[in-house]
């Protein structure tokens, strides 16, 4: 690693804040919310998000593939694992790890909106406030950041460094 940016105290403060953002807007559905994470960048995220929400809701995944192991953009991405859930007339929230060039967002979102749910908003932990394209919103934002490669807390490098519980950059010399 080549810094910490992001350390779990401060990772757990705004998650839980963000899980009270995240209330405030659904906490009077009375059918209750349909959370769509991305895999695998937002599993840490999710788990911890969801455990903050003290309200009726269903999880149901989706994989897609972007990097296939680099870490600069390039390369279509690809549906890999499609939801199981019907959406139409639900509210869903898609949860992301981090909100980069926009494309995975982009394209998780159309192919959601196709399926008519009663709503569709986006939450992603991270955004990389100097790439992110200004017509794509999230509607939940945990942190913006520098526009460095960060590992750690679901974040992979190729698969790995996932498990790391901080958020750090990773020291260039690995990747380029
Ligand atoms: P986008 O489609 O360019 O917005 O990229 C979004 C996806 O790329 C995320 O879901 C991540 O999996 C991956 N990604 C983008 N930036 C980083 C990073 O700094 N570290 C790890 N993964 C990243
Ligand atoms: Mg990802």
């Amino acid at each position: 690693m080549d810094r910490i940016l992001i350390d779990r105290d401060r990772i757990r403060g705004r998650v839980e804040e963000i899980g009270r953002e995240i209330t405030a807007v659904y906490g009077d559905c009375l059918d209750g919310l349909v959370i769509v994470p991305v895999l695998a960048g937002s599993i840490i995220f999710l788990a911890d998000l969801i455990r903050t929400l003290p309200f009726k809701m269903k999880i149901s995944v989706m994989t897609v593939s972007r990097y296939r192991g680099a870490t600069t953009t390039g390369g279509a991405t690809q549906f890999v694992h499609d939801l199981t859930l019907d959406i139409k007339g639900r509210h869903v929230l898609i949860v992301d790890d981090i909100l980069d060039s926009g494309t995975t967002l982009r394209m998780v979102t159309a192919q959601l909106r196709e399926r008519g749910p009663a709503s569709l908003r986006t939450c992603v932990l991270l955004r990389k406030t100097a790439r992110a394209p200004k017509d794509l919103t999230a509607d939940f934002v945990g942190f913006d950041i520098e526009d460095s490669f960060v590992v750690g807390y679901g974040l992979d490098y190729d698969g790995h460094y996932r498990n790391w519980p901080d958020i750090a950059v990773l020291r260039p010399e690995l990747y380029q």
